[in-house]
């Protein structure tokens, strides 16, 4: 059922098949011959033990047998995987993808984002990585394709996906404590459907008329969600929920103080999280958003905090 997802999967699934019916091969025949030598040879039926003498026939067979198995299990896998490396046609589609801890954000060449990849079926679609924090790995087990993403450096990974429906897409990297929060979906749609998608902005639209809808699809972009929780359960970090113009206790330098959830505090936390520490919380988990989220971008999240609060000003 996933013999032909995307372009690469026909040739990895069938180096698959010939390494692994060759181990078995190896393994049950080795297994076998194992245990027939015990019983033929075991002590008691041959106290004496008969001088072996070398065999230069013998000693070639098993070694030349071997050695063409290898190179033909690496030819396999090597063919497989050399087309992954190179370039992507000149007609993919670049999204330009941004692995964190701990969310996946894609951003189409029209300026659109999500935390969703969208393609349409039957294009190459190259996507051009990057972390700003530790590596990822983006792994898609359906089309067999894995590629680590390393800080500083952009790396590409491109496919052809040859059938609509929705695919796990996850990190592949231990990344820290929440690594497993980086799954999300391949979309696989058809071209028109895509097309559709592609040039649709009454979501953006209906989030701008939406007070706070802007400030949590930044929340949500940019991971905080991970760690951060909207219903006042205890995650990594507190919770955003009914936060806004109470008071909270905080470390600072080591003394602890209570202060009000203000607009200084929050941009504060934004860009300088370890300044404050919320009491019960761990310091140097958070990294600074400083140069990643405007001013005006923490405004928008201010003004989605005050929704989850009853206090509003
Ligand atoms: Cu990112 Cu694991």
């Amino acid at each position: 059922m996933y013999s032909n997802l995307s372009n690469f999967s026909e040739d990895i699934n069938n180096s698959f098949i010939i390494i692994f019916s060759i181990i078995s091969f190896f393994l049950i025949a080795i297994t076998i011959t194992i245990i027939v030598f015990v019983v033929k040879y075991r002590e008691k039926k041959n106290p004496v033990p008969t001088p072996i003498k070398g065999s230069v026939w013998l000693e070639i067979v098993w070694t030349v047998i071997p050695l063409g198995l290898v190179i033909g299990m690496f030819y396999y896998g090597w063919m497989a995987w050399i087309p992954m490396l190179s370039d992507a046609p000149d007609d993919a589609i670049e999204v330009k993808t941004t692995a964190r801890m701990w969310s996946w954000l894609f951003e189409y060449e029209n300026g659109k984002k999500t935390d969703t990849l969208y393609v349409p079926e039957g294009k190459p679609v190259e996507l051009q990585m990057t972390s700003p924090d530790v590596l990822h790995s983006l792994y898609i087990p359906a089309y067999r394709i894995k590629r680590d993403i390393v800080p500083g450096r952009t790396t590409n990974i491109w496919f052809e996906p040859r059938k609509t429906g929705e695919y796990d897409l996850f990190c592949a990297e231990y990344c820290g404590l929440q690594h497993a929060y980086m799954i999300t979906e391949v979309k696989v749609l058809t071209q028109e459907e895509f097309d559709k998608w592609y040039i649709d902005t009454t979501a953006v639209a209906e989030r701008a008329a939406t007070p706070g809808a802007e400030g949590l699809q930044i929340l949500r972009m940019n991971g905080c969600v991970a760690c951060h929780s909207l219903d006042g359960s205890k995650l990594v970090g507190p919770s955003y929920k009914g936060i806004w113009g109470h008071e909270v206790e905080v470390e600072t330098n080591g003394d602890k103080r209570t202060l009000i959830v203000d607009e200084e505090y929050v941009r504060n936390s934004i860009y300088k999280p370890d300044d404050d520490i919320v009491v019960g919380y761990t310091k140097g988990l958070m990294r600074s958003y400083e140069g990643e989220l405007t001013d005006e971008e923490v405004d928008k999240i201010i003004t989605y905090l005050k929704t989850l609060s009853d206090k509003k000003e």
